[in-house]
């Protein structure tokens, strides 16, 4: 029988990009399905080599065979994340893919599917680019009239990404770079799927998925995850995101449009509702219970909890990680000066009144003061919205139902009108990279990073995500750098010394 899921390794174009000066010679085998029976157009994936690999030549020690597979994914706000190649990013940066490439490592980069595929949408979300939403016209986003058929909800996106990996295990004697090496990262929604990536390898709970867009049998574990403040764990992101903003009742938003092909950002600052407000307080106090019932413990082995104001040991830590933060920039200034145009204005580590130095050490930062700082984004509740109004809502939803909520308390708290439907505990479960931290083949090494005024998600969600792999054994490098947005991609340099440091005993 054919197998249609064979890589050919002479179908390629030897292509060239240049930026900042630098050329990058490669081979590009683009366009590749990576599953016998996909759903979507969106489901292939380009695979990039350095051209050098095929004369001998070695990068950073790499070779053609012992090359790390780097895997970034281009999505965000849970959407389609689209098919990537070397050039610029939608900040007109230079890619992650150029550098990788440049930098010796193979570089896949696939489609994946979101919750817009299959439907006719306007929409786009920042890692977007503006001419995304040009080519489709108008979503009535009023269910159920929608356009089209949702074939790419929950948990589409990391059966994608584990397609993806199984086709380049499939192949593993044939394609180029190192299957043992596979290293995923994403921003955002796509940090999330990287994170899902490396907490859930070779679970059986996505077989079925798998299975009926005809995955390649094989592993889907990965080496290692690096994630850029990844919106995860969404069934618990209501109550940790009121834990820190309750008090803080104005909103600061930012409104993205595209106006005439380019992406205009309008901010947008309001006042919650009485109801919002009560609702925030009521949230608050959902977020201890889940807390004190993960064990979490510091680094020392003492436990860390909240008590039922919210207050506790898990707080001071978590405070610990932005003094951290604060301290590296103290030191380096790094947010401040390299990417002063990234970070958030106002966020220069000399000028924030509410933390205490001593002697060039941070002892100590006024908490309620940092957060009326960064300021709330989001109003009540952040993600599982009472109207069903959420990106998140979205992706829960199927192609029967445009939107569900995914926590009994929005369930409880509707506001849309027809009997509230709540998502599959599966669904919400096969979502939640905590969940399978040490349950399936987790990858040993993780990268995370969240901006220390990144108010997408609480900060509370990447602290839980670092201390529970940290608490069974995994290898986490993580950090809150100063003053910086929801954000990735950054640090490349950074990064790439990370991969090779985890890589290196097998150059
Ligand atoms: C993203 C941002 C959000 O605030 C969110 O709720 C979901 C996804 C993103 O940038 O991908």
């Amino acid at each position: 029988m054919e197998d249609l899921l064979q890589f050919n390794a002479d179908n390629y174009e030897v292509k060239e990009c240049e930026r900042d000066g630098i050329i990058v010679t490669y081979r590009a085998f683009t366009d590749i399905t990576y599953c016998a029976n996909p759903v979507s157009d969106v489901q292939k994936l380009n695979l990039f080599v350095p051209e050098k690999y095929y004369h001998g030549a070695e990068i950073n020690g790499y070779s053609l065979k012992s090359a790390p597979i780097f895997i970034p994914n281009t999505v965000g706000g849970y959407m389609e994340g689209r098919l990537d190649e070397p050039g610029v990013d939608f900040l007109g940066r230079t890619n992650t893919i150029f550098k990788a490439l440049d930098h010796g490592y193979v570089v896949v980069a696939p489609g994946i599917r979101g919750r817009n595929t299959g439907l006719i949408t306007k929409e786009f979300f920042v890692g977007g680019k503006a001419d995304d939403c040009d080519k489709k016209s108008e979503m009535k986003k009023e269910k159920p009239e929608f356009i089209g058929t949702a074939v790419g909800r929950a948990p589409a996106l990391i059966v994608d990404m584990k397609a993806v990996v199984r086709y380049l295990r499939h192949n593993e004697l044939i394609i180029p770079g190192n299957t043992d090496r596979i290293i995923t990262s994403g921003t955002s929604a796509g940090g999330a799927l990287s994170s899902l990536a490396g907490a859930t390898g070779n679970s059986a709970d996505y077989e079925p998925y798998l299975k009926a867009i005809g995955a390649a049998d094989a592993k889907d574990d990965i080496y290692g995850a690096n994630c850029y403040c990844p919106i995860h764990n969404l069934e618990n992101a209501d109550a940790a995101y009121e834990w820190l903003f309750n008090g803080q009742n104005e909103y600061h938003k930012m409104r993205f449009e595209n106006v005439d092909g380019k992406v205009k950002m309008t901010p947008e600052v309001g006042t919650m509702s009485d109801s919002q407000v009560q609702m925030s307080s009521e949230l608050k106090k959902l977020f201890p219970s889940y807390v004190n019932g993960l064990g979490l413990k510091d680094s020392r082995g003492n436990t860390l909890t909240l008590d039922e104001n919210g207050e506790g040991s898990f707080k001071e830590y978590v405070k610990e990680w932005v003094i951290k933060a604060a301290q590296s920039e103290l030191e380096s200034h790094d947010s401040g000066t390299r990417l002063y145009k990234l970070a958030v204005p106002g966020s220069e580590i000399d000028d924030q009144e509410y933390i205490t130095t001593v002697y060039g050490k941070v002892s100590n930062i006024d908490w309620d003061a940092y957060v009326s700082k960064i300021t709330r984004m989001k109003t009540t509740p952040a993600f599982d919205a009472v109207d069903l109004d959420s990106p998140e809502n979205e992706e829960f939803g199927d192609d029967k139902i445009f939107a569900r909520h995914f926590t009994s308390y929005s369930q409880q708290h509707d506001t849309n009108g027809n009997p509230p439907e709540i998502a599959d505990d599966n669904i919400i479960k096969m979502l939640n990279p905590t969940k399978y931290i040490g349950v399936a083949d987790t990858s040993k090494y993780w990268r995370i990073r969240h901006g220390a005024f990144d108010r997408d998600t609480s900060i509370a969600i990447p602290v839980i995500l670092a201390t529970l792999l940290m608490n069974k054994g995994y290898e986490v490098d993580f950090a809150l750098p100063w003053g910086l947005p929801h954000s990735g991609d950054y640090d490349t340099d950074e990064m790439f010394k990370w991969i090779d440091e985890i890589c290196k005993d097998k150059k």
